[in-house]
């Protein structure tokens, strides 16, 4: 697909050339709503801050929630896929304090009850108080008991967060929240979660702000 400037104003015509385009990533990286960069670089130039979609996130901040993401994801429990799928997210409770929360996909002999590696590593932050999803790392492969082939194949591909996962992380994310995925072969892409589910559903559709949400009523 060629690139358009027009795409940085208009969701209407990036999803009109979604339909004819044979990779949603690449689209969004030819309509300048994305950045690829290596994590050689990342790690090479920690003080610099990208800017995605109007979003700011270091170097510094990259390279460790891949490096928290790949280290969850050798706690992956899948016997049944062997698809390993790690996940780090940082956020931000209610008095400003940020932490990385991470978390790996862990299935069920039942497969429905398998839950992914970023509604892990959301579900950790929230029940820690942290529900201000600032931006958040994927990464994913197959195991060791796999075909080299399909090993290989995996590498080439980013892993992208599933539909589940992107409409539970939409419902904490502090807007913009940044997406990174990484590949085993040292290629990260970065967009926002706005873009991975654009007119998503969410907790102001019904007039609600998910981080300032608290059980018991305020006094006053
Ligand atoms: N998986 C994730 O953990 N995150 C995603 O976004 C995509 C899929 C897991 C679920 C399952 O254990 C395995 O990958 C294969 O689908």
């Amino acid at each position: 697909m060629d690139f358009r400037p027009e795409h940085k104003d208009s969701f209407e015509l990036i999803l009109f050339d979604m339909n004819v385009a044979k990779d949603l990533l690449e689209v969004f990286l030819t309509a300048g709503v994305a950045q690829e960069v290596e994590l050689a670089e990342v790690r090479r130039h920690s003080g610099v801050q990208y800017q995605v979609n109007g979003a700011s996130i270091s170097a510094h901040m990259v390279g460790r929630l891949i490096d928290d993401a790949r280290a969850s994801q050798r706690n992956s429990y899948a016997p049944y896929s062997h698809f390993n799928v790690g996940a780090a997210i940082l956020a931000e409770n209610s008095v400003g304090e940020r932490l990385i929360f991470a978390g790996c996909n862990i299935e069920n002999a039942a497969y429905g009850s398998t839950i992914c590696a970023e509604r892990t590593a959301a579900f950790k932050a929230v029940s820690e108080g942290f529900r201000k999803f600032l931006a958040y790392a994927v990464v994913g492969g197959f195991d060791a008991h796999t075909s080299k082939t399909l090993r290989l194949g995996a590498q080439k591909a980013y892993i992208t967060p599933c539909g589940s996962c992107r409409q539970v992380t939409n419902e904490f994310e502090a807007n913009p929240c940044v997406v990174i995925m990484a590949k085993e072969t040292g290629k990260v892409y970065m967009t926002t979660l706005k873009y991975l589910l654009p007119g998503g559903f969410g907790p102001r559709a019904l007039g609600v702000d998910a981080s300032t949400y608290h059980r018991e009523k305020k006094v006053g």
